[in-house]
């Protein structure tokens, strides 16, 4: 059995998979006087942040550079990496498959290479969101195959990242963490090691109660969004501001919180944790109607979106087919880049099929691709404002001067909150 983790400065860490989660935690380490490597399979993102471009919002350029020049942060393709390290992070993507099931490959080929390549001692930490037992069943027995009995020979723990791109309230060392080891001392080493940059820890009893609070978290996001989603349909109908109503709801300072209708759920998260959790109610036979229902009504709010473009152009005698559609705003939140299940982009494939000439404004996102369509953002200059036949927001980033494109432009819509 090992003893107490001792991390003096200069310990070398792993990061397996630096993306929106593993970079901001591998800098946060790398500042905190760890020796941090950050391990990753795509060759041109590990180029990036040799270049000090983060490509993500959790972690500034300047941050990332100073971490690269003090050589405290190293990005590499080498997992030989992995057997000096006293810490080993898996932060790797859990999407779905073509068939909506939980896609935990990445996590299952980390696993792997850990267990290639960690040494006794090591403790590995999930930070990946997935379903409850993904630690016990599709990490442990690897590990467990090379590295000895867990709880003596090495540690692992569940510890799900909690992070919120873009959200300047609350950030890697203010949000609390789960801690589930698998043992009572790899909760303890897992504990030990995040109070030394997240201001608490709260250990739960296992891996599977820490992997299904956050699928319950971000259940309770998406169920939330769809029924403000649905009072927003129905307020359309009783000519009544839904917005104007959230507020007025949350001055009950206890039993309520805010949520606001848009155009659907993206990112990695909401829109796919919680198939995670459906996926595996309906496993052990116990399915989630209302989480089905909120996912099926949050999936159908772009269809939604585009019935109310449709409409305003309607009321002026225009149709679809032929419109000059000006997009304000594609990514998925407002003042992040990040794409990932954009709902902007499913309005827009529906605005596309009816025949809509489509452009965009997004200065976050340079180019993208509708279809075999490419498109790069547009300048909003006065012309390209007045030969819109309607500009729409579907992502309100805050830079956006709305009074100005309203005056210039034929019709204005805006389908997000303010
Ligand atoms: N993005 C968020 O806001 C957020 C918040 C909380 C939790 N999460 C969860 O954290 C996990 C990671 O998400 P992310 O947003 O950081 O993803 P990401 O795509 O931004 O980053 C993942 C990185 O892992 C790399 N990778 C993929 N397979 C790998 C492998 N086998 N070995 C090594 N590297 C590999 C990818 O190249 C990428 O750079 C997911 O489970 C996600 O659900 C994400």
């Amino acid at each position: 059995m090992i003893g107490p983790l001792q991390l003096p400065s200069k310990t070398r860490i792993s990061i397996v998979g630096v993306g929106y989660v593993g970079l901001p935690l591998a800098v946060a380490l790398a500042d905190a006087g760890y020796s941090v490597t950050g391990y990753d399979t795509n060759a041109s993102r590990l180029e990036e942040l040799k270049r000090c471009n983060p490509s993500v919002e959790t972690i500034t350029p300047e941050e990332l550079r100073r971490a690269l020049e003090a050589g405290t942060f190293v990005p590499t393709s080498d997992p030989s990496v992995l057997s000096e390290s006293r810490v080993v992070v898996i932060a790797v993507p859990t999407p779905l498959s073509p068939d909506r099931t939980p896609d935990t490959s990445a996590v299952e080929s980390a696993a792997e290479l850990v267990a290639e390549h960690a040494a006794a001692g090591t403790l590995v930490v999930l930070e990946s969101t997935s379903y409850p037992g993904t630690t016990r069943s599709l990490l442990l027995p690897k590990l467990e195959g090379t590295l000895g009995r867990v709880g003596h020979d090495f540690y692992l723990a569940t510890v799900p990242e909690r992070i919120d791109p873009g959200n300047r309230r609350y950030n890697l060392a203010t949000i609390p963490r789960l801690i589930g080891g698998v043992t009572a001392a790899c909760s303890e080493m897992a504990r030990a090691f995040y109070a030394r940059i997240v201001t608490e820890c709260h250990v739960v009893s296992s891996p599977e109660v820490a992997e299904m609070a956050k699928l319950l978290e971000n259940a309770f996001r998406n169920v939330n969004i769809a029924l403000a989603s649905e009072l927003a349909i129905l307020c359309e109908r009783a000519g009544l501001n839904v917005y104007e109503i959230v507020r007025a709801a949350a001055t009950k300072p206890f039993g309520f919180m805010s949520f606001v209708p848009g155009i659907g759920v993206g990112g990695e998260c909401i829109p796919v944790d919680p198939v995670y959790l459906t996926w595996y109610a309906r496993r052990a036979g116990a399915p989630m109607l209302l989480l089905e229902r909120a996912i099926e009504t949050n999936e159908s709010m772009p269809l939604h979106a585009m019935e109310r473009i449709e409409a305003t152009l309607r009321a002026d005698g225009l149709g679809l087919d032929g419109a000059r559609i000006l997009v304000l705003g594609v990514s998925y939140k407002p003042d992040v880049a990040d794409m990932r299940n954009s709902p902007a982009l499913a309005v827009m494939r529906e605005l596309q099929r009816r025949g809509a000439l489509l452009s965009y404004h997004d200065p976050l996102v340079p180019s993208l691709k509708l279809g075999d369509t490419a498109l790069t953002s547009q300048e909003l200059t006065p012309d390209v404002l007045r030969d819109a036949s309607l500009c729409v927001v579907l992502t309100a980033h805050s830079d956006l001067d709305q009074p100005r494109i309203r005056q210039l432009t034929p019709r204005f819509l805006k389908l997000v909150s303010p």
